[in-house]
């Protein structure tokens, strides 16, 4: 670990720039809006990181510099007089959620040392996660979805009707559903918001989730993978490229092996911090509350080198 990144002392500022992206999301819940309230959160969460004594590079941002006027892959945040660190962050991850007012949507950042996370492109990313307590590589995505539900089962010693598996619910996800059922296997689908579906995996005793798997945004995976480094879990992903501009943007990052599955140790490969504020209610944080001349926030961070977990509520005054 560098020893200049000082996890104890830039996890507190990490979640707030969590809260304040969160906070700003508040007018534009149920709106029906989702490029507002993306908007909103990504303005808040660059004006918090500004304060941070951090020299910062966005490695998972909002998408490329020609397209993402801010918090774009390779913009240089914080104050510049501290650390040099990576950041990965998604800004309001459920836009759509956001704009329907349903459950799960999130605010999240997480902050590793300079040279340490993965910078993945803007493209899909097969993942696959477990939860802690398994041997190394019990699973692979190399695997069908059925004989990963075998072999989870077996080394869980239950029946494969006993797993269950999270799944973003997706058209191209369909065939991957019926064969799950066909075996007997529980499937919890979601809306949105793979992140906090990967995440549900670490602690399948309260959520009831042993696994996941499926596409969804190669960033998503990074962040999953930072946050799966401080719960506890394993996860798999491999890029998916669906023209040759998408492996032109991996070979921008400086990607060459485009079918590499990358572990979650090789997707974050040093200390990380992670923060992960609720806009709307969700099964890991509650949402934004507003009480009489305040907001409530509540926020879950996390360090990957203690593998504390903190939750934290926040009254904003307004
Ligand atoms: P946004 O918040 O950017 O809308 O992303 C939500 C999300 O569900 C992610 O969690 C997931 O990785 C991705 O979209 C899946 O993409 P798609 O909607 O194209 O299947």
């Amino acid at each position: 670990m560098s020893a200049e990144f000082d996890d104890t002392m830039l996890s507190l500022g990490l979640a707030r720039v969590a809260e304040q992206a969160a906070l700003a999301c508040r007018p534009l819940i149920g709106r029906g809006d989702e490029k507002a309230a993306d908007q909103a959160a990504v303005n808040a969460m660059r004006e918090e990181l500004g304060k941070l004594d951090i020299a910062g590079v966005v490695v998972i941002g909002e998408g490329e510099r020609d397209e993402a006027p801010m918090l774009y892959i390779g913009e240089e945040v914080g104050t510049g007089n501290g650390p040099g660190v990576d950041i990965a962050l998604d800004p309001l991850e459920g836009t759509t959620i956001t704009a329907k007012a349903m459950p799960n949507a999130l605010t999240v950042i997480s902050m590793a040392p300079r040279g340490t996370m993965l910078h993945a492109p803007d493209v899909y990313m097969d993942k696959l996660a477990i939860g802690p307590g398994y041997p190394v590589d019990v699973v692979s995505l190399d695997m069908t979805p059925t004989e990963r539900v075998e072999a989870l089962a077996k080394a869980k010693g239950v029946a494969p009707s006993d797993i269950t598996v999270c799944v973003l619910e997706r058209p191209r996800h369909q065939d991957t559903i019926t064969e799950l059922r066909g075996i007997g296997a529980s499937v919890y689908l979601i809306g949105d918001g793979d992140v906090a579906g990967v995440i549900h995996c670490s602690d399948a005793e309260t959520t009831g989730i042993d696994m996941y798997m499926g596409s969804g945004g190669a960033p998503e995976g990074v962040l999953a993978a930072g946050a799966l480094k401080c719960l506890g879990g394993q996860i798999w992903g491999r890029l998916l490229f669906r023209n040759d501009d998408e492996a032109g943007r991996a070979a921008k990052a400086g990607i060459t092996d485009l079918d590499r599955i990358y572990a979650r140790d090789e997707m974050v490969t040093d200390d990380v911090i992670f923060a992960a504020t609720g806009v709307t209610t969700g099964s890991m944080v509650a949402g934004l509350k507003t009480g009489s001349g305040y907001m409530e926030t509540d926020t879950m961070l996390l360090r990957s080198k203690t593998g504390e977990r903190r939750r934290m509520t926040c009254r904003h005054p307004i």
